[in-house]
């Protein structure tokens, strides 16, 4: 897998209707991005994966759903007002302020507009014998601006990834970029700006409340601690999960779904006695790679990254990485939250958010082991996992999407080999038998080849094909996804294919809980 292998991602997920850019007839939005019908289905079933991996298999673990909009001393008490932030600059001469960030992306586009520009004069001079691929390969002078944009974005990304503000300043100035009111170089160092997205509540611009969407879906879990556990009469150890939109400006939001502006959590907080979280976190870890080897991706293709420098309310974090296309990066976290967020709620809203712990006898403030994972971040893992460009013994090739089956947005494609003769009818019938059970397709359009091409690259794992002999024997070709290899079977077998191998259930049965 390598950057070219992302590019083919987007561009297959875009023609087969797993992912659209937002908004794309007014130009797109950056980072935003939304989910079509194929989509939709395999992020749906990602979902409830993870969600019944939590809340079903596990006695104590109870799920809610909370609002995204919190009371603005959430952000206060949780450390997001102070600590969330993201690089500013001002210039001293005009003293506008600036995203440093992006006043480094606006001279990149400066640079796409030199490429443009000089791809508009060749065009002029050769006319209709102008070949613009060729042309942007092999002008010296395009491939001198790509290559410093390249080397721009490098030096960028691994700035911000390395949350080092002096190099991120040194680039500005070792771009020279002015500021576009005053003409001059002039910019005071780079310091941080919260990425909490901020909207009012109210009419009137006097009585209105300024509100945060949400930069994390744990705070609802937090706030919720008590209603919850009393509700649901839990006893320590016990779990709060759910899955929900949180919202961050990022600043470097690049790498398709990987960083958005906009995305869904799904999160666990596991609340413990004080001084058992070191066991709690090795057992989350270890649950939570378990969780992702159980869908079939290798053990290769992941890897534990300790922290070594913690968050201010954490005692323990460790990430677990998957191998995209640009290298291992985080999928998910397991934090030793310790009872930073429950106190700080406590001293903030003077209620006594404490447990009465009836084998202790006494109160205390419960630690907290969390687990999150990006819904869409585990897509994309899924998504790079399965995509696969075939050579076949023809010679001919075929794009393929190898998701695990009780994951695929369609579990059985359902196709008459003719659009005549009954079958079609003959189908339709035999579908009423499944479509209650799983998320089935009909397709009776194009050569039957066609269609299998067409359901590799969504990933069905498997095409049924009623023929003429069907209506003679009520026999049909089950043509597997993987191996491409045909046999005749009839619906009794096809119904324990259905139990073994496509229903989740027979995916959270081997989750060792
Ligand atoms: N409650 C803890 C928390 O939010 P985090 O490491 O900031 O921790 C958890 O985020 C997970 O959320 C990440 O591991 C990642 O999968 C996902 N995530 C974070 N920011 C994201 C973004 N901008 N776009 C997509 N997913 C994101």
């Amino acid at each position: 897998m390598d950057r070219d292998s992302l590019k083919k991602i987007i561009s297959h997920s875009k023609e087969y209707g797993f992912i659209f850019p937002s908004s794309e007839i007014y130009e797109g939005l950056n980072a935003i991005y939304d989910y079509a019908h194929n989509g939709t289905l395999l992020k749906n079933n990602i979902r409830e994966y993870w969600w019944k991996s939590m809340v079903q298999l596990n006695d104590n673990i109870v799920g809610i759903d909370s609002a995204i909009f919190m009371h603005p001393k959430t952000w206060v008490a949780s450390g997001h007002v102070d600590a969330f932030n993201d690089p500013l600059i001002d210039n001293k001469d005009s003293k506008k302020r600036y995203r440093a960030d992006v006043l480094i992306e606006e001279h990149i586009e400066k640079l796409n507009l030199k490429i443009q520009k000089e791809i508009n004069k060749a065009e002029k001079r050769f006319k209709e014998k102008f070949n613009k691929k060729q042309f942007t390969q092999t002008s010296p002078r395009v491939r001198e601006i790509l290559s410093s944009i390249e080397d721009i974005k490098s030096k960028m990304v691994s700035a911000f990834e390395n949350d080092n503000l002096v190099l991120v300043k040194n680039l500005i100035d070792e771009l020279e970029i002015k500021c576009p009111i005053s003409g001059t170089c002039n910019w005071t160092e780079v310091r941080q700006f919260n990425l909490m997205f901020k909207t009012k509540l109210g009419a009137s611009e006097d009585s209105s409340m300024d509100l945060y969407l949400r930069p994390e879906t744990a705070q609802g879990i937090f706030l919720n601690y008590l209603n919850v556990q009393k509700t649901s009469r839990m006893k320590i150890p016990f779990g709060i999960a759910q899955t929900g939109k949180a919202f961050r400006n990022e600043i470097v939001a690049r790498q398709f779904i990987f960083r958005m502006r906009e995305f869904e959590q799904m999160e666990m907080q596991f609340f413990i006695q004080p001084g058992s979280q070191g066991e709690w976190f090795e057992m989350w870890k270890k649950k939570r790679l378990d969780w992702h080897l159980n869908i079939g991706i290798n053990d290769s293709s992941f890897r534990y990254h300790d922290h070594d420098k913690l968050a201010h309310y954490a005692d323990a974090a460790c990430d677990i990485e998957f191998l995209f296309p640009f290298g291992f990066k985080e999928l998910e976290g397991i934090h030793s939250r310790t009872d930073f967020d429950l106190k700080s709620h406590e001293k903030l809203s003077g209620k006594k958010i404490q447990y009465f712990d009836p084998v202790l006898e006494k109160n205390y403030t419960p630690f907290v082991v969390e687990t999150s994972i990006g819904l869409d971040r585990m897509f994309l893992a899924i998504l790079t996992n399965s995509f696969k460009i075939e050579t076949l013994d023809d010679g001919s090739t075929r794009n393929v999407m190898s998701i695990t089956k009780q994951l695929a947005p369609n579990k059985l494609a359902f196709l008459p080999l003719l659009k005549k003769d009954g079958l079609p009818e003959y189908t339709k019938k035999l579908m009423k038998e499944f479509k209650h059970e799983i998320k089935i397709d009909y397709d009776e359009k194009d050569a039957i080849g066609r269609r299998y091409r067409r359901h590799d690259a969504i990933g069905t794992p498997y095409c049924i094909t009623i023929d003429h002999q069907t209506l003679e024997d009520e026999t049909f070709t089950i043509r597997d996804r993987d191996s491409m290899e045909q046999k005749r079977i009839k619906v009794d077998q096809l119904k324990k294919i259905l139990e073994d191998q496509l229903k989740l259930k027979s995916l959270l049965k081997n989750l060792n809980n």
